[in-house]
């Protein structure tokens, strides 16, 4: 957008959603130089130990893209070689650039971005880390655009086995619209993996204006139960909770301005399965995707076995029978449940194992 390049998001005239997004272009373009000059640790709460082949995977990263890395999670589903994966808000490009190794080089990942500066740091560094890989075409490229409105950016319906993000949608102004382009651009059976943060209750109007809270990922950020709803309004799946972590706000000032609300950064899985009826089914794993030969965890619920029998519910076997996890299951739909196998549990919300989301009185 042209006022972005032009102006980093300053101009002060624009209004409602152009001026949010000003703002944010304006945080991330200008105001911040490096991951360390954020004030709040939103947007870089680490996750649990980093498996060695994306830690080996980040460290090919060069250092100018992975210091202005403002993400909250990390974005690293199952299964990518050869897969195109489309990052909603890739900032600088770091997770684009590690999963560009992880698609290998006949899949593809494509960033969007609307943010010039950010994108002009991640475009320097194409043929830097095309050599590095051994590539001989590049299978990264970075496309400015809104990520509530794909089309535009010229992604088209049903072009990407899988979407990433990270701590990007709590800075869009409309939600539900980047939920319904991601089910448009995604494939039948594709997947919508991304880190965010979550609120423990709905935040007010006050709030929601903080300019820093904002930029900060922050005062953006989606109720929790939220998304489970508009998740479902938009078709896809119901979010099946991956990690979730208390997001702290290391800053006296910002943290009484938020009272009682608390926040987390969480990953969750959602996929594009056909809706309607659903037959519960016994799975088995067969042990076949790549490093994970012994058990696969789709959800801090489900954790398969390698030829363990599991008995799950309708939804789950959608997602296993229809998505690139496939070849991985065997799936026996309407089988009774024999004796001793583990029982289906439905439980995407964040609560329980996280020390989260009560809903401030
Ligand atoms: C917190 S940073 C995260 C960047 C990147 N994912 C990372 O992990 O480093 C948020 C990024 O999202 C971009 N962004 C925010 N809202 C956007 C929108 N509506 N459309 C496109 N990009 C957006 C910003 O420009 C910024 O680069």
């Amino acid at each position: 957008p042209s006022w972005c390049r032009q102006t980093g998001g300053e101009r002060g005239r624009v209004c409602g959603v152009e001026h949010q997004r000003g703002r944010v272009c304006g945080y991330y373009g200008k105001v911040l130089k490096k991951t360390v000059d954020l004030k709040t640790n939103a947007c870089m709460t680490p996750s649990s130990p980093v498996p060695l082949p994306i830690r080996q995977a980040l460290k090919m990263v060069h250092p100018d893209v992975s210091d202005k890395y403002y993400g909250c999670g990390l974005v690293v589903p199952e299964s990518l070689q050869g897969c195109r994966v489309l990052d909603l808000g890739s900032g600088s490009g770091r997770d684009c650039y590690m999963l560009s190794q992880l698609v290998g080089e006949k899949g593809y990942v494509t960033g969007i971005d609307m943010t010039e500066d950010q994108l002009e740091v991640a475009r320097t560094y194409v043929d830097y880390h095309m050599k590095e890989f051994g590539y001989k075409k590049p299978n990264v490229s970075f496309v400015q655009g809104y990520i509530e409105a794909l089309k535009e950016a010229g992604i088209e319906d049903g072009s990407c086995d899988i979407i990433i993000s990270n701590c990007v949608v709590n800075l869009s102004p409309d939600k539900k619209r980047v939920l319904e382009e991601a089910f448009r651009v995604l494939k039948d059976g594709g997947e919508f993996y991304f880190s965010d943060v979550y609120s423990s209750g709905r935040l007010t109007e006050e709030l929601r204006r903080h300019q820093v809270l904002w930029g900060e990922c922050i005062s953006g950020a989606l109720w929790w139960e939220d998304l489970l709803l508009l998740a479902g309004e938009v078709g896809f799946s119901a979010p099946r909770l991956v990690t979730a972590k208390p997001v702290t706000v290391d800053n006296s000032e910002l943290q009484s301005i938020l009272g009682d609300f608390r926040f987390v950064s969480a990953t969750y899985r959602l996929f594009k399965v056909p809706a309607g009826a659903r037959t519960p089914a016994l799975v088995m794993y067969e042990g076949n995707v790549a490093g994970l030969e012994e058990s696969f965890t789709l959800d801090t619920h489900y954790t398969f076995k390698v030829e363990e029998a599991v008995a799950v519910d309708g939804e789950v076997a959608e997602i296993l029978s229809r998505s690139r996890f496939s070849d991985a299951f065997t799936v026996q739909r309407g089988a009774p449940a024999p004796p001793g196998v583990a029982a289906p549990r439905v439980r995407t919300e964040l609560s329980g194992e996280v020390p989260v989301p009560s809903s401030p009185s």
